[in-house]
């Protein structure tokens, strides 16, 4: 079974064709962070008309390099939300008008659902069930995945996502627009154990995730401080990082053990941070039954290859969409 995903719910035009839901067959990502660079962060309006653009180039490019005709698809899968409504848009409208023009069914896939079985692309994919955690740019959610298309969310973030949060800190430390490389790269060199950041604690949820309030400490350390350089900017990016990072772990690790489970699975952005990647490795190795599965950074950043394998479940379930196929920027998982 061979279908093209199409994705364009923030700042990356994506097209891939995925065979069977575990083979990539082609994986094209057009990024525009050059594009919003300038502004900091992503505007919506030079999103949209960015993704008119190049929508079409990139799905001819997809099933060029797949080396696979739209005679040969099985069908089409779509990101019909959550994200951006206008960049949702222009991916909708041309998955349903090339749906109709080659006439194969399609299927609508929630972006989230796409991170999750991102992993399935993987050389050694995870088995059902497991506890997913998606943190990106837009979310910071648990999931307990019971199987393709059937997921409870067990925890999310109260106000910031976690990559807003390596977003606005870096905006915060005059670094370039998208944040969490940055401080990524910088954190490297530096002393984790230079500031002390605040634990977010979210009183009443215990699963539940919070770190506006990591990003005041940050604004207020700046405000007294002022923005070190050199050695000093790294032990800020690694103090801070590190806050990020340890909250996201200790509620991880509670969720698994609160719900025993035996697999734990990353996506999304935030999961691209080395730090994570180390920190999460290191204390499944404390666990005797627990298997870690963290895809490739491309596979966590935004793809259409993820929304390809979630769209190849979602129509071998029955799942049909026709041309009233809406997008829902607020579609929840
Ligand atoms: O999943 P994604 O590509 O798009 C969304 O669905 O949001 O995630 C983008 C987010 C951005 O906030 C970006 O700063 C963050 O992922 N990110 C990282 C890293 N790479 C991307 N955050 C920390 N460390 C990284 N290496
Ligand atoms: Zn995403």
């Amino acid at each position: 079974m061979k279908i093209l995903g199409i994705e364009t719910s923030c700042d990356e035009t994506a097209a891939a064709v995925v065979e069977d839901g575990r083979r990539a067959l082609s994986d094209v990502v057009a990024t525009q962070i050059e594009l919003h660079r300038r502004w900091g962060g992503v505007v919506p309006e030079l999103a949209s008309r960015n993704h008119v653009m190049q929508v079409l180039p990139v799905v001819d490019e997809a099933l060029t390099r797949a080396g696979v005709s739209p005679a040969e698809l099985d069908g089409l899968a779509v990101t019909s939300g959550p994200g951006l409504i206008g960049a949702l848009l222009v991916g909708v409208q041309v998955a349903k008008a090339l749906a109709a023009a080659w006439e194969k069914p399609l299927a609508r896939v929630n972006h989230l659902e796409g991170h999750l079985v991102a992993s399935f692309l993987a050389e050694r994919p995870p088995e059902f069930p497991f506890l997913g955690l998606v943190v990106s740019g837009g979310h910071t959610s648990l999931y307990a995945a019971e199987g393709f298309g059937r997921y409870r969310l067990l925890g999310a973030t109260r106000d910031d996502a976690a990559g807003e949060a390596f977003d606005k800190g870096a905006k915060l430390l005059g670094l370039p627009y998208p944040g969490g490389i940055a401080i990524d790269r910088l954190a490297k060199e530096g002393d984790a154990a230079a500031v002390r950041f605040p634990r977010a604690i979210v009183r009443g949820s215990e699963l539940d995730f919070s770190f506006s309030g990591l990003k005041t400490a940050l604004l207020h350390h700046v405000r007294r401080h002022g923005v070190p350089e050199g050695k000093g900017l790294a032990d800020l990016c690694a103090s801070y990082q590190e806050a990020i990072v340890g909250a996201l772990v200790h509620k991880l690790f509670r969720a698994a053990r609160t719900y025993q489970f035996r697999r734990v699975v990353l996506s999304g952005g935030v999961a691209a941070n080395s730090r994570l990647r180390a920190a999460v490795a290191a204390r499944a190795a404390e666990y005797e039954d627990l298997e870690v599965f963290l895809p490739a950074p491309r596979l966590c950043t935004d793809n259409a290859a993820m929304i390809a394998v979630a769209g190849t479940h979602a129509l071998e379930r029955g799942e049909r969409e026709g041309p009233g196929l809406h997008a829902d920027a607020g579609w929840r998982l």
